[in-house]
């Protein structure tokens, strides 16, 4: 059976690392889980009380846990693919190893390789389902997108390869061309079949509108989506009586509609909390509101 990829994405701060722990915890329960953070800030070693930056860790009996910090991600790249990049290069020019580190500062080698650590995470058998906390927007998109644009980098590269291969004498790089075009491939696919989407977005205008922005480039893409969490909705009963909260609750139901009306999938609402949401076991009742229909 192919590994389930639930992505949590949306603004920054909207809580997509709450909802993807919660959404983790959950699926645990049914079997092995991965939950990968792409979060530049680190919440997840906060929440677990432990590093989680170095290395996948277990944390219970069936989650396993991993903050993929931008320096974990190119030190695996260099081990995984700087021999290779070296080979090719150097077939084509006359550069030395230090190229590896001029290529490893272009913008989107981390992000691309974030997702092949997805790839080799589905493929490893291991885990039925992968929770991904995305970071803020922008990246996420632009991950997407460099994808999109790797793949056709190298079906390029390819073509001019073999159109000009007769030139070059020693190594021929045009198979680690072609993995490198299948692993893309993979990679869009895994994307498109196995990854089902939750934008996540609060009851205000940016967030909103950023939610259905990032839905609308999910669906280009491809995306699966299983829905909006509109997450940090005041309860009405305790703004009331109070012209500041009963202001506020009322500009949160005005967004809360908007979204409505203009979602074309499924809204499923989180209700701001009074407690703090800064340990597995708080983030528990989470789960239950956020999958109590399933
Ligand atoms: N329903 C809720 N009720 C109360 N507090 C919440 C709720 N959801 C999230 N929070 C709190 O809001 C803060 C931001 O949440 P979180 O870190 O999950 O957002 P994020 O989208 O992952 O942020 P970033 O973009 O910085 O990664 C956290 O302190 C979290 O505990
Ligand atoms: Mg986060």
């Amino acid at each position: 059976m192919a590994t389930k990829i639930e992505m949590f994405t949306g603004k920054g701060g909207v809580g997509k690392t709450t909802m993807s722990v919660a959404g983790a915890l959950y699926h645990s329960r049914f079997g092995r889980t991965l939950l990968i953070s792409t979060d530049p800030s680190g919440s997840l070693s906060e929440i677990f009380s432990r590093p989680l930056d170095q290395r996948v860790t277990e944390v219970d009996e069936n989650l396993e846990v991993v903050e993929l910090t931008r320096r974990l991600v190119l030190d695996l790249w260099r081990k995984k693919f700087a021999d290779e990049i070296y080979t090719v290069l150097s077939s084509f020019l006359p550069v030395g190893r230090e190229i590896i580190d001029y290529i490893e500062g272009a913008p989107g080698i981390d992000e691309e390789f974030m997702l092949d650590y997805l790839l080799t995470a589905a493929r490893s058998g291991r885990y039925e389902t992968i929770v991904w906390d995305t970071a803020p927007t922008v990246t996420t998109l632009n991950l997407l997108f460099v994808q999109r644009l790797f793949y056709s980098h190298l079906t390029q590269a390819q073509k001019v390869y073999i159109k000009v291969k007769n030139v070059f004498s020693r190594v021929d790089p045009l198979a680690l061309i072609n993995q490198w075009l299948e692993l893309t491939a993979a990679i869009i696919e895994l994307l498109k079949t196995d990854t089902r989407s939750w934008v996540v977005a609060n009851p205000e205008r940016l967030p909103v509108e950023q939610a259905l922005d990032i839905a609308a480039s999910l669906a280009d893409f491809g995306i699966g989506i299983n829905g909006f969490i509109l997450n940090k909705l005041l309860p009405g009963e305790v703004c009331a009586g109070s012209s500041f909260w009963e202001e506020k609750y009322s500009r949160q139901q005005d967004w809360r509609e908007c979204l409505r009306q203009r979602a074309a999938y499924p809204v499923r609402e989180i209700p701001d909390l009074a407690g703090e949401l800064s340990t597995p076991e708080s983030l528990a009742t989470v789960t239950s509101l956020l999958y109590q229909s399933e």
